[in-house]
């Protein structure tokens, strides 16, 4: 018969078994990248990355954030959907990025952010869909950087949703009129350009390498560097 005080350590060790975690050891631990899935409007971090999800209609997309790489998949029924990983703030860096951006509609993938003293909205357009957006706005100019040319456009957004709510704010835009899906993107140059044509960003908030659908269905997958 098995005495209560074997039972007892048996169990334990049972449970102390069942307690140890599953990697070995942290080396092992330290290889797996957390991933994390987002499927409602936020901004946050995952393992130090910024990002950004945003929805109309707050629901139709759902976004996976692992390291410097997002997937984004879409449907019309977000209404309109900006999501992706990058900085907060945002600067005048020079970002590289690659991936595939698959949408066969009204969508644009770009450098996008946000200043605030003045509340601005910005792109940097690098592929867009069936839509191009400075087609409703004021051509101001050009730039060459990055091996492309893009045109310059100013619109004004009123009582439209920002990152303070609804709002009346400028866009500033730069549209590449060669269409590619990753490669470098010195920002400053956009940025300069902007301020040369009177354009003047505010103070920094988020800069994200963004996939964003209009009333359309589509997927991308981007890493960012
Ligand atoms: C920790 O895990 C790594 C990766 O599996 C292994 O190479 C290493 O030998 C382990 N170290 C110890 C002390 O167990
Ligand atoms: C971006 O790519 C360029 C080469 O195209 C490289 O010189 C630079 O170090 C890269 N920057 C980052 C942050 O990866």
């Amino acid at each position: 018969m098995v005495s209560m005080k074997s039972f007892l350590t048996l169990a334990s060790a049972a449970l102390t078994a069942m307690a140890m975690p599953h990697f070995a050891n942290n080396t092992e631990s330290h290889l797996l990248v957390p991933r994390q899935t987002i499927n409602t409007p936020s901004t946050g971090f995952v393992d130090g990355h910024f990002y950004s999800l945003w929805m109309q209609s707050s629901t139709g997309a759902t976004m996976n954030v692992q390291g410097n790489s997002y997937s984004l998949n879409w449907q019309t029924s977000s209404q309109n959907v900006v999501g992706g990983i990058g900085w907060n703030p945002g600067s005048s860096r020079v970002i590289n990025y690659s991936g595939n951006f698959n949408c066969a509609a009204n969508c644009y993938l770009s450098i996008y952010g946000w200043t605030e003293n003045p509340l601005i909205e910005y792109y940097i357009v690098e592929s867009y869909g069936t839509f191009n957006p400075g087609s409703q706005a004021q051509l101001l100019g050009s730039v060459n950087s990055d091996g492309g040319t893009y045109n310059i456009y100013h619109t004004v957004r009123v009582n439209q949703p920002s990152i303070h709510g609804t709002a009346t704010f400028d866009q500033f835009w730069s549209v590449r009129t060669s269409h590619r899906v990753g490669g470098s993107v010195n920002v400053g140059n956009h940025f300069a350009a902007w301020a040369s044509h009177g354009l003047r960003l505010g103070s920094h908030n988020y800069q994200i390498v963004a996939s964003e659908g209009f009333q359309s269905s589509g997927s991308s997958s981007i890493t960012v560097n």
